[in-house]
């Protein structure tokens, strides 16, 4: 929201007042005086108007989390237990998921309060890079290679995967870079080649990889410079 439209909800401020105050350099967003109106502010941000708090500002919050298989990516769900259920923190029901994985699936998942910063990650634009280790119930073709590189028609949906990067590490076993995260889009891929998909983990999402330190449950905070990947 623009800061003087957050202003104007004060109706005891006039819209003179509040733009006489921003010229005055009366306005601090998070410490400093801000002059501009248009200036974007948001429930993260502490606002004061001289030695008056308008909003305290809530903190952002930022998890990695270790989805172990079993969990559902939701925040609610009338069968299984979610990856929220693996936080104890306040005000779970302020947080949502940067992403999702199926049940059955493993690895890094991000749970924020920062519709912003998730929509970052999650964005089609965006293409962030999201590695998976593959274990498949049959041999990997050496084909797969190439159909994964050009790109598969996905026909329910009507398009063409963007190219992905196959590395295969053994009879049954690979390494999947996507840039993109269609519905169940690495099974459907294996799908293509009749081959079933029996272990999937995700490693890392852009430049953010699981802690190693980490187990299946486990979650943490992201650390600032984390945060600043995205
Ligand atoms: N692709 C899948 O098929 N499942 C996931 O959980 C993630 C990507």
């Amino acid at each position: 929201m623009r800061l003087d439209r957050f202003l104007s909800n004060f109706p005891e401020l006039s819209r003179l007042d509040a733009r006489l105050a921003l010229a005055a350099g009366r306005v601090r967003v998070d410490g400093r005086p801000v002059a501009d109106g248009r200036h974007e502010v948001r429930e993260f941000n502490r606002i004061e108007l001289d030695e008056r708090l308008l909003q305290a500002g809530k903190p952002a919050r930022y998890f990695m989390l270790y989805k172990p298989s079993g969990h559902v990516s939701a925040t609610e769900h009338p069968e299984h237990p979610t990856v929220l259920d693996l936080l104890d923190e306040p005000d779970k029901h302020e947080l949502h998921l940067g992403g999702r994985l199926d049940l059955t699936t493993t690895g890094l998942l991000l749970i924020t309060n920062d519709g912003h910063w998730s929509r970052r990650l999650t964005l089609p634009g965006s293409k962030q890079p999201k590695v998976y280790y593959v274990e498949t119930e049959d041999p990997i073709a050496d084909e797969c290679v190439r159909t994964f590189a050009q790109g598969l028609y996905f026909a329910y949906e009507g398009l063409t995967t963007l190219p992905a990067q196959l590395d295969i590490l053994g009879t049954r076993a690979a390494r999947l870079t996507l840039h993109e995260g269609r519905y169940h889009q690495v099974k459907r891929m294996f799908g293509h080649f009749r081959n079933r998909v029996v272990r999937l983990h995700r490693e890392s999402v852009g430049p953010l990889k699981l802690d190693p330190h980490m187990q299946p449950g486990d979650y943490r905070s992201l650390t600032d410079a984390e945060v600043a990947c995205f």
